[in-house]
């Protein structure tokens, strides 16, 4: 085969922008190769990537466990179906609901969050024989047409008409606007726990224990959206049974990003209980469970646990936290583990463009003020060091 002839930056957009319909707003840069927290770019030019891929670089970029597990299982066999057994699906799904609440015991495989929280409204729907679902204000959970009728965040939902009925918004964070609405006609209630795209906002922790008592009572299925806190983002395997969350376990938690390390998979963690209602047939996709995402989730857990990143998280967020104390632009700063909504007086779109000339890449919010801090689990001391370095120089001449 020919070899193809190198194309420059500037040639590669060019083309970009010609052959791809014009639905992102991309940043300059023509992305080669990538390396832990490191993102290489054509011209040679190096980030320090603190949005992670769009969350999704857990264990950093390409990571050679994760890289080592591809290849061998790439060797093998790129894909079956679920109509078959397969050794590395079923190593997955046991390691998977080995690192997950003691009470959700069983694993569905999809490839996106958008088809995970799809799922996850179906087995409450079908679970529950009820139809209304309540989500909050400020909660982002997919494009797919259920899924955008459960987002009421920014003009999502219109975009998205004419939407999926049954939905219902609670005001995240007010218990009262859930009691108002909740009764024997809702499924689920479902939430991101973290709100990132929102400005990255929690609730109390009494917040999650009230809704947890709701869906006790009135028999509602309480689902967690941990797309973005899941797989270790907030310094702990996930969101639910954490402190913060007052120790409320759901009944399904949903995953996607981060669990496959760049490989597009999908997840819905599920209670025993829940699980036994679901019959063949009722959920399904060709791709769910596949060769390459199974041998990518099981060597994304272990890359986790081998180099202790969860106790990394923790130790770097305080070391983070400490050090944005000394740059006097940031007014407040949200979140958990490695999620973090730093909040500035004035734009942050600003401080994010001036951030990329200095090859730091963060990310912005729907909150204009918030930019969103999204790192692989392996940042260490010293990167926080040269982005703190270079956020208060900013800081200084704005
Ligand atoms: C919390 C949350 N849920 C769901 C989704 C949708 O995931 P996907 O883009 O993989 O469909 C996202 C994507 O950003 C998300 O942040």
């Amino acid at each position: 085969m020919k070899p193809e002839t190198k194309r420059d930056s500037t040639e590669v957009a060019a083309l970009e922008e010609r052959y791809q319909v014009a639905t992102y707003k991309k940043m300059p840069i023509v992305a080669e190769r990538g390396e832990g927290v490191w993102l290489f770019a054509a011209g040679g030019q190096k980030y320090l990537d603190l949005y992670g891929g769009h969350a999704v670089a857990g264990t950093g970029h390409s990571h050679p466990h994760v890289v080592a597990a591809l290849h061998e299982q790439a060797s093998k066999l790129l894909f079956y179906s679920n109509l078959v057994y397969s050794d590395v699906r079923a190593r997955a799904a046991e390691k998977l609901v080995s690192i997950a609440p003691a009470s959700l015991t069983k694993a569905f495989f999809c490839n996106s969050g958008t088809e995970a929280n799809e799922n996850a409204m179906r087995i409450a729907r079908l679970a529950t024989g009820r139809e209304n679902i309540i989500t909050f204000s400020g909660g982002f959970h997919g494009r797919t047409a259920d899924a955008i009728s459960a987002t009421f965040l920014g003009r999502y939902r219109e975009i998205g008409k004419p939407n999926v009925p049954g939905h219902l918004q609670a005001e995240f964070g007010d218990i009262e606007s859930v009691r108002r609405l909740a009764d024997e006609s809702v499924a689920a209630i479902m939430l991101e726990p973290i709100q990132s795209m929102a400005g990255v906002r929690m609730a109390e922790p009494r917040f999650y224990s009230e809704l947890r008592e709701i869906c006790d009572k009135l028999g509602i299925v309480l689902i967690y959206d941990e797309v973005q806190t899941g797989v270790g983002r907030t310094g702990e395997w996930f969101f639910a049974g954490c402190r913060s969350g007052d120790g409320v376990v759901p009944d399904v938690i949903t995953l996607a990003k981060a669990l496959g390390s760049g490989i597009p998979v999908g997840a819905c963690l599920v209670s025993d209980s829940l699980a036994a209602h679901l019959k063949e047939n009722d959920l399904g996709t060709t791709f769910g469970g596949g060769m390459m995402a199974m041998a990518a989730v099981s060597s994304t857990i272990e890359a986790i646990e081998q180099e202790g990143m969860l106790s990394n998280v923790c130790d770097v967020e305080a070391h983070l936290r400490q050090r944005l104390r000394e740059v006097p632009g940031v007014v407040s700063v949200k979140g958990l583990g490695f999620l973090l909504g730093l909040e500035f007086q004035d734009k942050a779109s600003a401080i994010h463009s001036a951030l990329l000339e200095r090859h730091i890449i963060t990310g912005t919010s729907s909150d204009p003020k918030v930019l969103r801090l999204l790192p692989p689990l392996c940042l260490k001391t010293d990167e926080v060091d040269l982005f703190i370095s270079e956020l208060a120089e900013i800081c200084k001449v704005a």
